[in-house]
């Protein structure tokens, strides 16, 4: 089972940017410590960070064949990306969107997401932890589907 980890723009910039908000963390430090969770659980993991909408977009629709689920921090484009909710739409894989930040607790703009009505889930406000949420999330829905794509098979087998 793989999952792939799709970071938005300025997340590069953790550790730096608005640490009031964001907190220390590095982005790399995020990853390493999702990245142990991921080999603890047999799950194969890949990262990827892009500023650019259009990257973003092409490394959702990468993910038809190749992963099995995505966690992803579309960051500001959250706010405004009918292109990569529409990506999301269009893999149809289980999706988990997360927020450092609790979005609803701040400016209007953030309130809104364009994207979390065609994720599985959301999780905000816990920052890095959210991910580790995130992971623990996905590990249940990937367990799940198996489970029920084991027992499609054994009903179709009874039908033969
Ligand atoms: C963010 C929240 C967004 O509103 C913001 O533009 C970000 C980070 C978060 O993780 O809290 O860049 O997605």
């Amino acid at each position: 089972m793989k999952i792939v980890v799709i970071q938005g723009p300025n997340l590069n910039m953790l550790g730096i940017r608005e640490q009031n908000v964001y907190g220390p963390m590095k982005l790399e430090d995020i990853h390493a410590q999702m990245k142990a969770f991921a080999d603890k659980n047999k799950l194969e993991i890949e990262f990827f960070q892009s500023n650019l909408e259009g990257e973003i977009v092409d490394r959702i629709q990468e993910c038809i064949g190749d992963a099995d689920g995505i966690i992803i921090n579309p960051a500001a484009y959250t706010h405004t990306s009918i292109a990569i909710r529409d990506a999301i739409a269009a893999v149809q894989l289980p999706t988990l969107e997360v927020h450092l930040s609790n979005i609803h607790q701040r400016e209007e703009f953030r309130h809104k997401s364009l994207t979390a009505p065609v994720c599985a889930g959301q999780i905000v406000g816990m920052g890095p932890f959210g991910y580790h949420l995130a992971m623990v999330g996905m590990t249940q829905i990937l367990s799940e589907v198996a489970a029920m794509k084991q027992a499609q098979q054994q009903a179709q087998a009874k039908q033969k």
